[in-house]
């Protein structure tokens, strides 16, 4: 029946992050550093909501687009962190994570032919969805502009064809966040044409140096924004996430939503009510322990010769694979877990521009930090 298979779904292939820390899963004495999610237990007041939730009997569909509450809580929260003004009403709609926001907005805004601008090295959860829907990812090399994804980059590819930017920032896998006035400058140039800022700001709360910006603060008619409580919650199972998008944009994603899940799970919406209104300030505790490791990795990675980008936001590394070692970043990934039993992610998962590096996430303990880290240094030295 394989011949039977829809097309395009027979072209893509599974994550290659999934791909190899499936492959390594089994090793005894593993140091993982592949982790994308927070190694922190979800706050126990969110879960407490989501147990009363089940235990009150609101155990069925909600809202399309998700209970009020949460819908006002959610419009409150990025008014107050971001400056964003969205009506509860009708700009905001709760979905299955950010994965199914993602997903929603590119299934309503593309249509075949239609190019998509995205920055290379990037999360590899956008191109498949573009590919599904005809439509053709036209990828940014930014690894020679320090991973900024600027409007002096973007300009170059833009053409008549171009009906979506996808902005994801602080990045997965770089960490590399955008400027305020970076931001307003792409915004005013984008002002006004056929095209889409798609802004996933997952990482949002977590940012080390400076507050997050989104671009809907400069050009909310042309955004959709994506955010959720995966990341600024420890709430990866839970799968809830935001769109934010004027109503005329939304009214539409709505539907796509309506007929792909109905609704947001309603426990996992309670909890995130509590999340988002008694837990509003919760990503601050776990960013100050991701911070003094993010301090701590790039003096071990610096100090042992490795050219980093240090990031501002989210918890990955993105670091260069020395020369020294002719090999390309699975090869060196493989490698490195057969001499050492590190695992980190080969940066070829993030597309071919993430070729030549690897993604070292330090969403794990310290200690585990560093018995990983003197592993990696010893490594090193012998190669030396
Ligand atoms: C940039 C980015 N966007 C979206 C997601 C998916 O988030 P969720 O788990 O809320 O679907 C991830 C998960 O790693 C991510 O890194």
């Amino acid at each position: 029946m394989d011949h039977l298979i829809n097309k395009r779904v027979k072209n893509i292939e599974i994550s290659g992050i999934r791909k190899f820390s499936n492959m390594v899963a089994n090793r005894d004495d593993l140091i993982s550093f592949t982790i994308g999610q927070p190694d922190f237990p979800t706050p126990e007041h969110v879960k407490k909501a989501g147990i009363t939730a089940i235990e009150q009997d609101f155990t069925s569909y909600t809202h399309n687009a998700g209970i009020i509450e949460l819908r006002k809580a959610a419009c409150d929260f990025v008014k107050k962190k971001y400056h964003l003004n969205y009506s509860p009403d009708s700009e905001v709609i709760v979905t299955m994570g950010a994965s199914e926001a993602i997903d929603i907005a590119f299934r309503t805004i593309l249509n075949e032919g239609t190019e998509v601008i995205l920055p290379g090295p990037i999360y590899p959860g956008y191109e498949p969805i573009i590919r599904m829907m005809g439509a053709v990812p036209v990828h940014v090399d930014i690894r020679k502009n320090h991973f900024r994804f600027t409007l002096e980059m973007i300009k170059p590819f833009i053409t008549e064809k171009t009906r979506c930017i996808v902005l994801p920032y602080p990045s997965n896998p770089t960490g590399v966040s955008l400027s305020e006035s970076e931001l307003r400058e792409l915004a005013d140039y984008i002002k006004g044409k056929d095209i889409f800022i798609l802004a996933d700001e997952i990482y949002s709360e977590l940012t080390y140096d400076q507050p997050h910006t989104s671009i809907a603060r400069f050009l909310k008619e042309q955004t959709i924004v994506i955010n959720g409580l995966s990341k600024s919650h420890s709430m990866t199972g839970w799968r809830i996430g935001f769109l934010f998008a004027p109503e005329n944009i939304t009214k539409h994603i709505l539907k796509v939503h309506q007929y792909n899940v109905s609704c947001a799970n309603s426990i996992a919406q309670k909890a995130a009510l509590e999340a988002l209104t008694t837990g509003i300030d919760d990503a601050q505790a776990m960013k100050n322990e991701y911070a003094k490791r993010r301090a701590y990795v790039y003096e071990r990675l610096t100090s042992m010769g490795f050219e980093v980008v240090n990031p501002d936001g989210a918890f990955y590394f993105f670091v260069k694979i020395p020369d020294s070692y002719n090999l390309n970043s699975f090869d060196f990934a493989i490698n490195l877990v057969e001499n050492t039993n590190v695992a980190v992610v080969p940066g070829s998962a993030f597309s071919e521009y993430g070729e030549g590096y690897f993604r070292l996430s330090f969403a794990c303990s310290m200690d585990n930090l560093g018995l990983g880290l003197n592993r990696i240094e010893k490594h090193i030295q012998n190669k030396k």
